[in-house]
């Protein structure tokens, strides 16, 4: 499959070094604004360097295009893509709106090509398990979750591209750009998003236009609970963590990697009172989880390579994609009601997956 790279950024890099690593795949084609951004990055491919995406879109051998462009530019690219007969990889979020986002799915509902959306710790041994896990009931009933992003942006960070930390293009902050890969295995994990209630602050940078931390409530259909709290603020060294409670079993990520998981087995006594800290499983699952895996075998994987590869089943052997049009859409609609709720000061109700029809 040939891919037409569109952002020569941070992002677009790594999506060079992963297509460049999967044997079916290569980079034909580099597009950015800035010649020589698109120019560095074709050079080791020998990919041809544009500036312009209808030129990429016009060469009829390019298969798919793979979106690393500002967040606000990406839904006008994939329906470009799209109409021009491509399968698009975009890179989160789907775009900053939901308007924006449901212009996909009537594109891609219109076409015949097939589209998905960066979430790349869905794919991580570590979040397959605790899928794995609630979704086959061993967790028991899932009464709460946990989605918290302690990370550091600096200053320097910000400054350091025009669109990052303005609402036209970056269309939020500590959530909407950074926080949004925990909150998507939050929602995951436990499902349909109901209600939440949230505050946001811009507490710890200057010369940017959104929230740099936010705590948020949230209710699933479920009836489960859950905490959201993420900022970029926190002094450099601390991890994205999601908990998992249910009453037969936890489970902790923590920077990627299952770090706790205990859950009952069929027919195990459950204490009157937990005191200490039971058997922690997380370990033989996840040696498990990676044995069991042969998508990444002889690989040297990066971070999107598993992403990458089910992208390609899905366009050899045409079926959905993990990460939909609108399971990114459910997981924008979370960030955008939680910053509503913070501007009007109340619970705000998420949208059901009906908006992302299209
Ligand atoms: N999945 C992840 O872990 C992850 C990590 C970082 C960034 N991202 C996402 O990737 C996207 C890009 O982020 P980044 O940090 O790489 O940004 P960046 O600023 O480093 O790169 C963006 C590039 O896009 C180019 N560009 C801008 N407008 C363009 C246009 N109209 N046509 C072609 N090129 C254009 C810019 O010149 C720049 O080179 C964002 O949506 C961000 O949320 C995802």
């Amino acid at each position: 499959m040939k891919f037409a790279i569109v952002g020569a950024g941070a992002i677009g890099d790594l999506h060079a070094e992963t297509i460049a690593g999967l044997p079916q795949a290569e980079v034909a084609v580099v597009v950015d604004v800035q010649r020589e951004q698109a120019q560095e990055l074709a050079a080791p491919y020998q990919a041809l360097a544009l500036t312009d995406l209808s030129e990429a879109l016009s060469l009829p051998d390019i298969d798919a295009v793979a979106i690393c462009t500002p967040s606000g530019q990406h839904a006008g690219m994939v329906v470009a893509a799209l109409k021009a007969g491509k399968h698009v990889v975009v890179e989160k979020p789907l775009d900053i709106s939901l308007e924006a986002a449901s212009r996909v799915a009537a594109a891609e509902r219109d076409s015949d090509r097939r589209v998905t959306v960066i979430s790349q710790h869905r794919f991580d041994a570590s979040s397959q398990v605790v899928h794995d896990a609630v979704s086959s009931g061993w967790l028991g009933t899932v009464s709460s979750g946990i989605a918290s992003i302690s990370w550091w942006r600096s200053q320097a960070y910000y400054d350091s591209a025009g669109w990052r930390g303005t609402w036209a293009l970056d269309g939020g902050g500590a959530l909407m750009n950074q926080g949004i890969h925990t909150i998507d295995l939050l929602v995951w994990f436990l499902g349909e998003p109901v209600e939440v209630f949230a505050w946001t602050g811009l507490l710890a940078h200057e010369r940017i236009e959104v929230e740099d931390t936010a705590v948020a409530t949230i209710r699933f259909a479920s009836g489960a609970l859950g905490v959201i709290q993420g900022t970029t603020s926190a002094y450099p060294g601390l991890n994205a963590r999601v908990q998992i409670h249910g009453d037969r079993g936890s489970a902790v990520i923590d920077n990627d990697e299952l770090t706790y998981f205990h859950a009952a087995r069929g027919g195990e006594t459950i204490p009157d009172m937990g005191a200490g800290s039971p058997g922690n499983q997380a370990a033989a699952l996840l040696a498990q989880a990676r044995s069991a895996d042969p998508g990444t075998a002889g690989l040297a994987p990066t971070s999107h390579t598993a992403q990458y590869q089910d992208f390609l089943s899905v366009v050899i052997k045409d079926h959905p994609p993990l990460v939909t049009v609108a399971e990114a859409t459910r997981t924008l609609a979370v960030i955008r009601a939680i910053y509503e709720s913070a501007d009007g000061g109340s619970p705000v109700r998420v949208p059901g997956l009906e908006l992302a029809k299209g």
